[in-house]
């Protein structure tokens, strides 16, 4: 593979282009609007900056990988050469299965049509094309360029040839991708959520304040961030949604969000991207 579009040029987007760039592939980066293209720009060449500030990556690494990248406002130029396409839209399922169906009319008919989707499920994105058998989830982590793991999720009828070449392909990344099969919230947001739902209820429930759940989290268990931190970092509407995907999907009240949770996001507390959060980014 050589030629990959990532469509959604948004954090996650972003971050994606920039570590197929970073190892040589060609990368098409398509979203609606040219303005977004140009941010997401200055964010991978601000990220790359970091590396390069760090020894990672030299200044000629950095300005060789920003050159293969070419930005798009209309899908089927940015998808025309695809050998692999990531979709890195905004999580909601009728926008994504637009995206696919068009995809699947857009793409070449070998090119793999992937999903970056945090719980949407993979056979639903993969039912609405003619090549299920190609459709898988590539779910990377925030921040891309930093963190190790992709999730790599198996439709139902995702081939065995199409998961072989999408787990090498995450290796040259250098990455650590993990196989799962595509059942609510696959691994990472079936533990991660109700670990965050959880602290949410003991803030709720006036067992402890913001900065003592977060501490005991982060000193007592050693995460990098203690989990009402990282709800704000995903995003609290993010965390709602998807503890709704678990709560429907398994038919189980365990994964009932938070009434505070819900309270937040419906008054646009959504964490660091709207400034507001269980902490304050102002
Ligand atoms: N691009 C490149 N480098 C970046 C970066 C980016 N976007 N963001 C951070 N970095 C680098 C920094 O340069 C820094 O490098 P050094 O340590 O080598 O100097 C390093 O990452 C740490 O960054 P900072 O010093 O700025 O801050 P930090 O020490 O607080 O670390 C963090 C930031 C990496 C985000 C860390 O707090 C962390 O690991 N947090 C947890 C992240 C996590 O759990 N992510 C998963 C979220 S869930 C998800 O994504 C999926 C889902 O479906 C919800």
């Amino acid at each position: 593979m050589k030629s990959i579009s990532v469509i959604g040029s948004g954090t996650m987007g972003n971050g994606i282009a920039h570590i197929f760039a970073q190892k040589g592939f060609r990368v098409s980066l398509v979203d609606i609007k040219s303005e977004l293209l140009e941010k997401a720009l200055a964010t991978i060449s601000k990220n790359m900056d970091r590396q390069v500030a760090k020894g990672m990556l030299s200044e000629q690494e950095k300005d060789a990988s920003l050159d293969l990248i070419s930005t798009f406002t209309e899908l089927e130029k940015g998808v025309a050469e695809a050998d692999l396409v990531v979709e890195a839209a905004t999580e909601h399922l009728p926008l994504k299965l637009e995206i696919f169906r068009n995809l699947d009319q857009l793409a070449p008919a070998g090119a793999i049509l992937a999903s970056n989707t945090s719980s949407i499920s993979i056979t639903k994105i993969a039912a609405v094309t003619q090549r299920p058998d190609q459709v898988i989830g590539m779910h990377f982590m925030n921040p891309v360029p930093v963190m190790k793991l992709v999730e790599v999720i198996r439709g139902y009828a995702t081939s065995d040839q199409v998961t072989k070449s999408v787990m090498e392909l995450s290796r040259k990344l250098d990455k650590d991708p993990v196989e799962v099969n595509d059942y609510p919230g696959f691994v990472a947001n079936r533990i991660l959520m109700p670990m965050i739902n959880e602290a949410i209820y003991s803030l709720y429930e006036g067992v402890a304040g913001v900065a003592e759940i977060d501490t005991v989290m982060k000193l007592g268990m050693a995460h990098p961030m203690g989990p009402l931190q990282l709800a704000d970092f995903i995003g609290l509407d993010v965390c709602l949604s998807i503890l709704r995907v678990m709560q429907e999907g398994f038919g189980n009240p365990k994964y009932a969000p938070c009434p505070l949770l819900v309270n937040m996001v419906e008054a646009g507390f959504r964490g660091v991207k709207t400034g507001e959060g269980f902490y304050s980014y102002t």
